[in-house]
């Protein structure tokens, strides 16, 4: 055991740090002591308002600081490997905000900066650490709906913030980067293998980004995963999963927590509610880092994962494009 302190710095003053603040308030193990942004009275007004201690006008600034041990990458999708890759050479482990890259040569240029630097990098998919989500694994594994055979998940809500960074092609915007990483990962987490074959289906918006994605995935054994996902529909953060025994059916996958999260498991005539212990959202991927940082285990989501991620997310999308399937290996 180790009595260390991993001294925390949020690269960015995106919105979705408000996520990670409590849990970095909460673990004893972690400490939240700066906040970076482009302008430095913005990042200073930010700093005063939560009560971080030290702001910084520049990314590079915080990077530069020997007291900060880890560092939170929050910008938008497309500066996600560049400034994980930036942090890692300064010698900080990094959370990084999903997606980890754009390309798949980019979550390797990744791995390969953290390998010789030695910290750990990891994605931040909280809902993979949420006990419900463990609950559901290990219900699957336990062969509570017999022998698997269709994954089904969406993640859709109405995007009605014009400008926001997930219109925009040039920061990696779009529906299925934002959203559709979560059914994709959830299915392929719970397979437990990775996709030989996936198709989709896409609606661009004016932007050029997809507004709207579906897409199927082929796994081996004759197991598949269906999915939906965009920013023209009413909230819906659902999956499922059939078994030739029974199903599960999860009111609220990625958001455990937040109303209707209640996980069903159906058998014949008889549906039960599954007991899934509270947990605060975003504490287990905090905690998963400095397990990983300071007792050795490895990350929940290894950079082997995420690298899956991109690569079945990319062949959806050309999928999309081309109007084909995309074989992504044998099998
Ligand atoms: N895991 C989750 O539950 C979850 C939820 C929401 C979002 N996310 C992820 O978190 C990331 C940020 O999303 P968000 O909605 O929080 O974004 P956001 O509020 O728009 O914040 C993005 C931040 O990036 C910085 N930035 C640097 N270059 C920028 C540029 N060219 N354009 C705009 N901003 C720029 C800005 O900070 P400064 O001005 O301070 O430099 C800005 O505040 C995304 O990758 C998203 O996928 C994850």
């Amino acid at each position: 055991m180790t009595d260390r302190i991993l001294r925390w710095g949020l690269l960015s003053t995106a919105q979705i740090n408000r996520a990670v603040i409590t849990p970095l308030r909460i673990s004893p193990r972690n400490r939240l002591v700066g906040v970076a942004s482009r302008n430095l009275a913005h990042a200073q007004a930010y700093a005063a308002e939560r009560d971080i201690p030290r702001a910084f006008g520049s990314y590079e600034a915080l990077l530069a600081d020997p007291e900060i041990d880890v560092v939170y990458v929050s910008l938008p999708n497309s500066l996600h490997a560049e400034w994980t890759i930036k942090a890692v050479q300064a010698g900080k482990h990094v959370l990084c905000e999903k997606p980890l890259a754009l390309t798949v040569e980019d979550v390797d240029a990744v791995l390969t900066a953290a390998r010789r630097a030695g910290v750990i990098v990891a994605e931040a998919f909280m809902y993979r650490h949420h006990p419900q989500t463990l609950k559901v694994k290990e219900l699957l594994d336990r062969g509570a709906i017999g022998r698997l055979r269709l994954a089904r998940g969406a993640f859709t809500y109405n995007l009605d913030r014009p400008g926001d960074v997930r219109l925009a092609p040039a920061l990696g915007g779009g529906s299925i980067w934002d959203v559709g990483c979560y059914p994709i990962t959830f299915a392929r987490a719970m397979i437990g293998a990775e996709p030989i074959e996936v198709f989709g289906w896409q609606v661009l918006g004016p932007t050029g980004v997809d507004e709207v994605f579906t897409g199927q995935m082929r796994f081996p054994g004759d197991v598949y995963a269906q999915f939906d996902c965009g920013f023209r529909a009413t909230l819906r953060m659902v999956m499922e999963f059939i078994g030739d025994e029974g199903a599960i059916s999860i009111g609220n996958a990625y958001k455990p927590g937040v109303p209707p999260d209640r996980v069903l498991l159906i058998r014949d005539d008889n549906t039960e509610i599954v007991a899934v212990p509270e947990q605060e959202l975003y504490l287990g991927e905090v905690e998963d880092l400095a397990d990983a940082i300071l007792l050795g285990k490895p990350p929940r989501i290894s950079l082997a994962d995420s690298r899956a991620t991109v690569a079945t997310i990319l062949a959806l999308i050309q999928s999309a494009r081309e109007g084909m399937a995309v074989r992504m290996r044998e099998g």
